[in-house]
């Protein structure tokens, strides 16, 4: 039986690919996507997930709008990333894929209370929406199967040094996800540095000679390059699809046991992951840490998802 999932996100180059991957695979039930400021601005980040469902036929599957930002604050976003429109790189046409009539947390909640077992929630922007829904309905945490997030890292950060973008943009709210007692997988960026877009990749998937093929070589270069100018990598990493292929097949990814807590006051560390591999601290594990991808089969995965789209 597929995996019922909802996928919350800031699309953001990664997103769109993870949207490919979520509602091409035959294991998952892709029910919802829903959006929250990070990457871009909320009202950017949910046109952009509309484009991405547009262009690939993906249709039934409600866009709901979330948070436009973060629950203490105001929004950071990824411009420097991703661009003004959060998807720079292709010439994009109007969406003709709509925005559903409820908000995300109003379509979560109605998911959660009428979908007859339980959802997987793979969030792989800011954690503002998850926390929200967390807080106000602590009743539903029964109807969650586990959250499958790409948020953190064993090692440092990308925005911060020891922060990386989606916790650092909404501490409070990942502090929440991670102490919720809802099961925790975090796919870091000490795993999803593992899955670069090579120019291997690249060249499998002009190979494809789709005009899906082709949109995601133009995503990938305009993502490539804002990688190389930053933090200089030759090949960028894709990180929100690895937290959908988690879900898709677990074997890909490995993972340890182990307490993980949120830094929220840190002067130079807000938003820093604090993984305790070695069970130092004592505290009791509350996270599945993911550690190592295994690279040539994700990237099957991800070249046979984006190759089923015309
Ligand atoms: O740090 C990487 C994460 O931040 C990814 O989810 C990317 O899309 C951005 O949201
Ligand atoms: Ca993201």
């Amino acid at each position: 039986m597929p995996i019922p999932v909802i996928l919350d996100c800031d699309p953001g180059h990664d997103d769109a690919l993870a949207i490919l991957l979520a509602a091409a695979s035959p294991e998952l039930d892709l029910l919802a996507i829903t959006t929250c400021g990070g990457n871009q601005t909320v009202e950017k980040c949910t046109i952009n997930a509309r484009r991405m469902c547009t262009v690939a036929g993906i249709t039934g599957v409600p866009i709901a709008r979330g948070a436009a930002g973060p629950l203490l604050g105001s929004l950071h976003i990824g411009e420097y990333v991703h661009g003004a429109s959060g998807l720079d790189g292709p010439e994009w046409g109007e969406p003709t894929v709509p925005e559903a009539g409820e908000n995300a947390h109003d379509l979560i909640v109605r998911i959660l209370r009428e979908h007859p077992e339980p959802v997987t929630l793979i969030p792989v922007g800011p954690l503002t929406n998850i926390a929200l829904v967390l807080s106000a309905h602590p009743e539903l945490k029964a109807n969650i199967r586990e959250i499958v997030l790409m948020g953190g890292s064993t090692e440092r950060g990308n925005d911060t040094p020891y922060a990386e973008f989606n916790i650092r943009v909404d501490p409070e709210a990942a502090d929440i996800v991670f102490r919720s007692g809802v099961p925790v997988t975090m796919c870091g960026l000490n795993i999803t540095h593992q899955a670069l877009a090579t120019p291997d990749v690249i060249e499998r998937l002009r190979a494809l000679g789709t005009p899906m093929g082709d949109l995601c070589v133009e995503l990938l270069t305009f993502f490539s390059a804002s990688y190389l100018r930053t933090w200089g990598f030759t090949s960028p990493p894709l990180h929100d699809p690895v937290a959908v292929a988690r879900v898709i097949d677990p074997s890909l990814v490995e993972v340890v046991s182990v307490p993980v807590a949120i830094e929220t006051q840190g002067r130079f560390t807000a938003g820093a992951t604090c993984v305790d591999l070695h069970h130092l601290t004592g505290e009791p594990d509350n996270a599945l840490v993911a550690t190592r991808l295994d690279a040539p089969r994700f990237w099957d995965l991800m070249i046979g998802a984006i190759a089923s789209y015309e």
